[in-house]
């Protein structure tokens, strides 16, 4: 990691406002048709997504369950193999009739989102959403999109606020772009 370095694209205020007004999009969504009786289950992707989820959803005022799911599609580096596997984390028969929320990091090829999404469905989910930090919509490589993104990015790769490289500079407050020096 030393050759490399962080040039930030978005501050921790920016975050901190749009993550802010989605938690509101949300609560308005669900406040039609959530009850005390029906809650929501919030589907973490680990790691990458825990700092924004516990952000936005501390502010959304629903009642909400989370799970927690691990989702390996990486190698060390910055290119999904394509093959997204779920290792681990949560027995999917929780998901039975129930509204679940997947909160992820990026949108990136989609291969992660579009995995979960069906793994979620088919394990009996009445509803399922989607929401993601971030939006990278020219590197898709199947059709996925989430009903709420945080911000839209060009193809540059990212770290901070969770997302990482190698496991490096997760805990960064604010994103920012990674380069060579
Ligand atoms: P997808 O399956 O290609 O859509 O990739 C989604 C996953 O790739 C995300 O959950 C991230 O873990 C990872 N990812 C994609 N782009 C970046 C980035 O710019 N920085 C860090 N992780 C990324
Ligand atoms: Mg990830």
């Amino acid at each position: 990691m030393e050759s490399m370095k962080v040039s930030p694209l978005l501050t921790e205020e920016q975050i901190r406002i749009r993550v802010a007004e989605i938690a509101r999009d949300i609560t308005r969504d669900l406040s039609t048709k959530v009850n005390d009786d029906d809650p929501t289950i919030a589907l973490i992707l680990a790691n990458g997504a825990l700092f924004f989820a516990a952000d936005l959803l501390r502010q959304v005022e629903a009642p909400i369950e989370l799970q927690v799911v691990r989702v390996s599609s990486y190698g060390a580096g910055t290119q999904s193999n394509g093959m997204p596997e779920i290792i681990g984390g949560v027995s999917l028969d929780k998901f039975r009739g129930r509204r679940v929320l997947i909160v992820d990091d990026v949108l990136d090829t989609g291969h992660t989102l579009s995995k979960i999404k069906k793994v979620v469905r088919e394990s009996g989910a009445k509803e399922v959403r989607s929401c993601v930090l971030l939006d990278k919509p020219s590197r898709r490589a199947v059709e996925e999109n989430a009903d709420y993104i945080g911000f839209t990015i060009d193809d540059v790769f990212v770290v901070g606020y969770g997302l990482d490289l190698n496991d490096a500079w997760r805990t960064l407050p604010y994103v920012g772009i990674v380069s060579e020096k």
